[in-house]
């Protein structure tokens, strides 16, 4: 113990790690009433090093060229000591990452994170989310099997789509006429380089904006305005050790299920690793039937809802457009929500249907995304995909005029 503390004494002369530890730790206050939804954004800290970790193990062994990507693969998997498990723990972290990612998001939801003054929180967060989707996409292809290849094919043909410049647009983003080996080139290149470096910064401006303007909690109350003698907001408790604890613990749940996944279940039936993909990319048979990996197909499905052309934009352009719009709409939730409160717990009923409509349909989107195209499912798509954007589109309606109930001025 006498020489830990020598160690620390001895770096503290030479870099204040004891006054940055106070600041950010135990004298840092978080809301005395946070609950279990306030876990996943540690979750998805611990996702994303797994992810970084993994990622480094994978790519001292995988082979970025359409001769060798898939063999390498398979080498990681069968020759390897330990390669299989070091890729199970990256593509089970993905998808564990994106539905960390989505109650996340659903907490931030519920009780108004967004609102004001956490504005630029919920803008990095969100830009997190789409570098994190285009990260996932990038990844997808270098297993270069034939969901990864057609996947890709698919996706870059959106581009195409795009009226005047889209031809020029698609081939520049492939490097050539077709996805080759010199897009799974630059796809590694971003996946393991560009990106993870764009998701630090963004997880770095995203923490420090949070830190700034102190974390909102499940009931939406203001703790600012109560203090003690000292300054210190009356309804929080230190950070550390109070709520690191809680954390630790959940961190510890947390694992213990995504290592049940990892050993057990590691394919998830097809959707977090998808059986297609088990064949080598062949560009001259196409699979009967395209899926998105499922953290992609609530998207997916708005892609493929627009069946119809309408002045003189073709269906591909309008359900690129919608599926892009539904990312992008996301962003101005700060400035739509008009409530006077934070929690749903204060909210109207409007508030409360409308958040409701918009998971359901979400999830349904997510499933009909995944499904083969038939009218039925187009139907449901369409209709899912309406309730999506009426629950931002509206908001400023139905959050102004609906009655809220009040909000208790101290933590209970
Ligand atoms: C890899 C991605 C992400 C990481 C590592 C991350 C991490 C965190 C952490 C550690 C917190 C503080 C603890 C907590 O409140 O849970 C937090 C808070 C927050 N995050 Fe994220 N986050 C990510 C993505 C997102 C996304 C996609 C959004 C929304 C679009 C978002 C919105 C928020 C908001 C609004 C808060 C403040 C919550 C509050 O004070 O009530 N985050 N994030």
């Amino acid at each position: 113990m006498a020489v830990l503390r020598g160690v620390v004494d001895w770096l503290d002369e030479r870099f204040p790690i004891k006054s940055l530890y106070k600041k950010h730790f135990t004298e840092y206050h978080v809301p005395k009433n946070l609950n279990l939804m306030y876990v996943f954004g540690v979750l998805a800290l611990v996702l994303m090093a797994n992810q970084l970790l993994t990622g480094i193990w994978l790519a001292m062994s995988y082979e970025p060229s359409p001769e060798k990507a898939f063999a390498s693969i398979q080498y990681i998997m069968r020759d390897l000591p330990y390669g299989w498990l070091i890729r199970y723990l990256h593509t089970t972290g993905a998808s564990a990452l994106f539905i960390v990612l989505y109650f996340h998001v659903l907490r931030s939801l519920l009780y108004g994170s967004y609102q004001k003054p956490r504005e630029l929180v919920w803008l990095f967060g969100m830009t997190l989310y789409f570098v994190i989707m285009i990260e996932g996409f990038l990844g997808y292809l270098l297993p270069w099997g034939q969901m990864s290849y057609w996947g890709a094919q698919v996706i870059t043909s959106i581009f195409g789509s795009i009226p005047v410049v889209g031809t020029s647009l698609q081939e520049w983003v492939r490097g050539g006429y077709f996805v080759s080996g010199v897009t799974l080139k630059r796809f590694y290149a971003l996946h393991v380089i560009a990106f993870p470096l764009l998701l630090l910064l963004l997880v770095f401006l995203h923490l420090s904006t949070l830190r700034h303007v102190g974390s909102n909690n499940p009931a939406g109350i203001d703790i600012k305005k109560h203090r003690d003698q000292n300054g210190v907001p009356l309804d929080t408790i230190p950070f550390a050790p109070y709520f690191v604890s809680k954390e630790v613990l959940a961190i510890g749940v947390f694992l213990f299920l995504f290592c049940i996944v990892v050993f057990f279940f590691p394919t998830m039936g097809g959707y977090f690793l998808e059986k297609a993909n088990l064949e080598p990319a062949n560009r001259l048979q196409t699979p009967e039937h395209i899926a998105a990996l499922w953290y992609f197909t609530p998207f997916y499905a708005m892609l493929r809802a627009v069946t119809f052309s309408l002045f003189g934009l073709d269906a591909k352009f309008l359900g690129a457009l919608v599926m892009v719009s539904a990312v992008v709409v996301p962003f101005a939730l700060p400035w739509l929500d008009k409530s006077p409160v934070k929690s749903i717990r204060y909210k109207g009923r409007l508030s409360k249907l409308f958040l409701m409509l918009f998971c359901l349909s979400f999830v349904l989107l997510g499933v009909v995304g995944s499904l083969p195209v038939s009218a039925l499912s187009t139907g449901i798509a369409q209709l899912c995909s309406l309730l999506y954007f009426a629950y931002f589109l509206l908001m400023p309606w139905y959050s102004r005029y609906e009655t809220t109930l009040p909000v208790p001025e101290r933590v209970q």
